[in-house]
């Protein structure tokens, strides 16, 4: 199983590092623009192999995709990220350029390759590819929904308290601060519903700064996060890579799924071999998917300004 990541950044190369714990795949190639960057963070991590018990081979390349030969899995991570008080969408302009020939070189080397769409705005990249590529829909993912849910979880667990683990959280919707739809009524602590143990004014406590979370972390730390979006994409490769069937939310094309058509947002779906095995149509209440068609017009919004990229 060989894995391609594009962008060897904080959040590609945290991903490559937890890939590579996991130790589930062969081979991870890390391909960078920058010279040399690639080649020294594979490197560095390839030195932790002995210490961290693992046998995936990590290589890093600068631009050269002949290096990312058949790939089974390569996920895009490359493009600015946000800087304290930015929205995500304010990165379209330069990222939607980035994420065109990105995709375009990957596909000219692993035509049956599953792409992972990380780069911002996540939705409308998601969206992007697909306009460009024409693929299957199973093929084309977007990251935000299992970054999100693990964020929820943090919170949620953070309150109660119990640890992590314990928590079954999901958040759906645009990967935005405005259209993130963390899913409090079906949240539970191992099979019992959070509102046993928090007020509902805890809970939109909660939903609310799981929103904010990736610009709360941003502001802290001057870009934005990476260990947990390393680790919510890694997740979701081994889900591929070992036919997991976990679910996951995901951006994913919708042709009609809870009543939205021709955008990319996040639902959930089931992760096998194929990439987006199936769409969880999961029933949602009148308040909740009111909220979801709202995020989906958020989504359509950032789509629009496609248009004025002549890409
Ligand atoms: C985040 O929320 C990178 O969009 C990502 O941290």
């Amino acid at each position: 199983m060989k894995v391609t990541i594009v962008g060897a950044g904080a959040v590609g190369a945290s991903c490559a590092e937890y890939i590579a714990i996991k130790d589930f795949a062969s081979e991870v190639v890390l391909l960078d623009i920058k010279q040399d960057f690639a080649e020294g963070k594979a490197m560095d991590l390839m030195q932790t192999a002995s210490l961290n018990g693992f046998d995936t081979r990590i290589i890093g390349t600068t631009n050269d995709y002949s290096r990312t030969a058949d790939s089974h899995i390569a996920v895009i991570t490359s493009g600015i990220p946000r800087k304290p008080g930015m929205t995500r969408e304010e990165l379209i302009g330069i990222n939607a350029g980035i994420v065109k020939d990105v995709t375009q070189n990957l596909l000219k080397y692993s035509q049956n390759v599953i792409l992972i769409i990380v780069s911002n705005p996540m939705d409308t990249m998601t969206y992007l590819v697909h306009k460009l590529t024409n693929l299957p829909k199973n093929r084309i993912i977007g990251m935000g929904g299992a970054l999100d849910s693990a964020r929820f979880k943090y919170r949620i667990a953070e309150a109660i308290p119990c640890p992590s683990s314990d928590i079954s959280a999901m958040v759906i919707g645009g990967h935005s601060d405005k259209g993130m739809l963390p899913l409090t009524r079906l949240a539970t602590r191992n099979s019992v519903r959070i509102s046993e143990f928090l007020s509902q004014e805890k809970l939109h406590e909660i939903s609310e700064a799981t929103k904010v979370g990736g610009a709360t972390l941003t502001k802290m730390l001057g870009t934005s996060a990476w260990y947990a979006p390393g680790a919510a994409v890694s997740s979701l490769v081994h889900s591929i890579a070992c036919d997991q069937k976990k679910i996951y939310p995901c951006s994913a094309l919708l042709s009609g799924e809870f009543g939205l058509s021709d955008l990319c947002i996040g639902v959930p779906v089931v992760l096998s071999k194929n990439g987006i095995e199936k769409i969880e149509e999961i029933c949602l209440n009148e308040d909740e998917l009111e909220k979801l068609l709202l995020s989906a017009e958020g989504v359509k919004a950032t789509n629009s300004l496609l248009n004025d990229l002549n890409l």
